[in-house]
């Protein structure tokens, strides 16, 4: 892309031509791309786009707010089913289980909402990366292919599918989407079902939502690639006087380009220490923190 305002111009006159006088819808994640994408198709379709978000509970905290605030001038349709994700969640351990579980369900809530709106184009904010890693099959990524061979649609568009991140984030400040959009890391499909080892509940993703919340606080200022929260499991710690057995948070921050390959930040000590005696003093439940220093590979950027 060599023209941010001409890909832009060029980007609506093709959604235009696509998608003629029909309906399109597009899910919305909070991602960059997602966020993109929905801008250029209001921009082309005005209110015959229906923009979707999906409340799968699995985000970081307040995500959904954000979301509202960014995109209140669309006609937004925000969908409570976070007591689907988590039912779907239910018993499952397995990684790619869990994946499986959240694309399914999410197949299924939107096909509800694209019936109920009578679309017939759906519109997604696949970049060229999702396509390469999809082939590849390294993790099954739910945004890709993900949606719904089922599905009854005339047409797929997909405005960005030759891009790279840096190229939609280039659109994204162009478009003059908030920082919080553009700048915004890289936050799984899966969300925080693959920052939770073993099986997801209420308890876990609250606990993980709040440690992420003050992880964020600390380390966004280094400029990581990604920095988040993970929750392993529960081990002995002691608070008081008294022996607990709370939970055991990991901490991660990455430098990447691409995610293909990652090397851990070296944040100063001090930062570590207060990220510690925050998240156990902040957070009763949880006995210890540790930091993840390994690159990957070996290890992946997330724990799931
Ligand atoms: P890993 O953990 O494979 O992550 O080193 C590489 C990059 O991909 C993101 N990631 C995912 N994104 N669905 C997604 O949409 C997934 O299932 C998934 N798993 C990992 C991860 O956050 C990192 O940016």
């Amino acid at each position: 892309m060599v023209n941010a305002e001409k890909f832009i111009e060029e980007a609506i006159v093709e959604i235009k031509r696509e998608v003629g006088t029909q309906r399109a819808i597009i899910a919305l994640s909070g991602g960059v791309d997602s966020s993109v994408c929905a801008t250029l198709a209001y921009q082309a379709l005005g209110d015959r786009l229906y923009p979707v978000y999906v409340d799968t509970g699995l985000m970081r905290e307040g995500e959904t707010e954000t979301i509202q605030k960014a995109f209140r001038y669309m006609p937004l349709t925000v969908i409570d089913a976070k007591a689907r994700f988590i039912n779907a969640l239910q018993g499952v351990l397995d990684p790619e289980d869990k994946r499986k579980a959240v694309g399914e369900t999410f197949i299924r809530v939107f096909e509800d909402v694209a019936r109920q709106k009578q679309v017939s184009y759906l519109v997604q904010g696949t970049i060229y990366p999702d396509i390469i890693e999809s082939e590849g099959e390294i993790k099954s990524h739910h945004n890709v292919g993900g949606l719904p061979s089922e599905m009854e649609f005339n047409g797929v568009v997909e405005p960005l599918k030759y891009l790279y991140k840096d190229e939609v984030r280039q659109l994204a400040r162009a478009l003059k989407l908030p920082p919080e959009v553009s700048e915004r890391m890289p936050f799984p499909g899966p969300g925080l079902a693959v920052r939770i080892i073993g099986e997801v509940t209420e308890e876990k993703l609250r606990v993980v939502g709040e440690a992420n919340a003050i992880v964020e606080q600390e380390i966004l200022s280094y400029n990581p690639w990604q920095t988040f929260a993970a929750l392993l499991e529960k081990g002995t710690g002691v608070k008081g006087d008294v022996r607990v057995h709370g939970w055991i948070i990991a901490v991660r921050a990455v430098q990447s380009r691409d995610g293909m390959t990652a090397s851990v930040l070296e944040l100063p000590y001090d930062v570590l220490r207060k990220i510690a005696s925050r998240i156990t003093s902040e957070l009763s439940d949880v006995a210890r923190v540790v930091y993840d220093i390994t690159p990957k590979p070996p290890a992946t950027i997330e724990f799931e």
